[in-house]
């Protein structure tokens, strides 16, 4: 069987950067091309220290015609929201399919790219969290949600290293989201400042600092007891593996949909 072929964009950037190097070493992948807003033009494995690997950074205007002409099969995205939100339209438009990691896409971009898998008939995963573990804690969350019902208030609070763009992370969302579904549609409420009673809502906290990898806690609070679920990523190499993962699974899937990680899992 004839390799994979993926191509990142965000190449150069922290995740990026690990995704190639894992590549590299996984049986069966290989990079067809490398896309950034920097290090235009010099060769991806110099840029990232691997040494040279003969495919140039390219500049994602061109992104169509380089997808095309390196015959990818696979996209896989770790940038920003305004930046996946109009690269995967052109990229589904040129056949590829799509791994997405970037976090913060707004309910209307994830429909747009939606809407160009189906038309191109592509497959997709969307993920907020590629870690393995994250796809557990959600099955805790949504278990716990369940079974302890409207009663508790529930508030999460996530932390992340100073240079993230997105708050609140995108995986405090997801978990927002199952719980709330789960309880039956919830308030979302950011921070608190003022006088601000508590109604029925879930409250999400965003902390900012240093090098924290990525810490989840959801607190379910009720009266006289409390539970808390943590996840905790020491690394991200967790994300790194989910999302290679998730590249070797999309290729052989149903055309025309968009996955989550919770489907490549299982
Ligand atoms: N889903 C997950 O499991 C997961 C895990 C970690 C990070 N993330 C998300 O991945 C994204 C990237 O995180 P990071 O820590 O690697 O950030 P980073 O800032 O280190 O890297 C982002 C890269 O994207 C590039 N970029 C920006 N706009 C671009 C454009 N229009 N075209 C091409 N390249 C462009 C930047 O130049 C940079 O090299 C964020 O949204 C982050 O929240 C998701």
């Amino acid at each position: 069987m004839s390799d994979t072929r993926v191509a990142l964009v965000g190449a150069c950037g922290r995740m990026g950067s690990l995704i190639i190097r894992r590549l590299l070493a996984t049986d069966g992948m290989k990079i067809s091309a490398a896309f950034d807003l920097v290090n235009i033009g010099k060769d991806i494995g110099e840029v990232i220290g691997v040494g040279k690997l003969d495919v140039p950074v390219s500049d994602s205007k061109d992104l169509s015609s380089v997808l095309k002409e390196s015959k990818t099969d696979v996209l896989i995205d770790f940038t920003i929201a305004v930046a996946t939100a109009a690269n995967a339209p052109v990229a589904a438009a040129a056949g590829v399919n799509l791994i997405i990691g970037t976090t913060g896409l707004t309910a209307e971009q994830k429909t747009n790219i939606t809407d160009a898998v189906i038309k191109n008939n592509v497959a997709a995963v969307i993920s907020s969290n590629y870690s393995i573990g994250v796809g557990v804690f959600f099955k805790l969350l949504k278990e716990a949600a369940r079974y302890l019902g409207d009663e508790y208030d529930v508030e999460i609070i996530e932390a992340h290293h100073n240079q993230k763009k997105d708050a609140p992370s995108g995986t405090a969302m997801t978990a927002a989201e199952i719980i709330s579904k789960e309880m039956g549609g919830k308030e979302f409420v950011f921070g608190r400042e003022g006088i601000c009673p508590r109604g029925k809502e879930i409250g999400i906290h965003a902390v900012r600092g240093g090098d924290i990898v990525g810490d989840h806690t959801v607190m379910f609070v009720g009266n006289s007891e409390r539970i808390e679920l943590r996840h905790q990523a020491h690394s991200r190499e967790i994300f790194v593996g989910g999302a290679v993962m998730a590249a070797k699974w999309v290729i052989s899937q149903k055309k025309g949909v968009v996955y989550e990680m919770s489907d490549v899992l299982s």
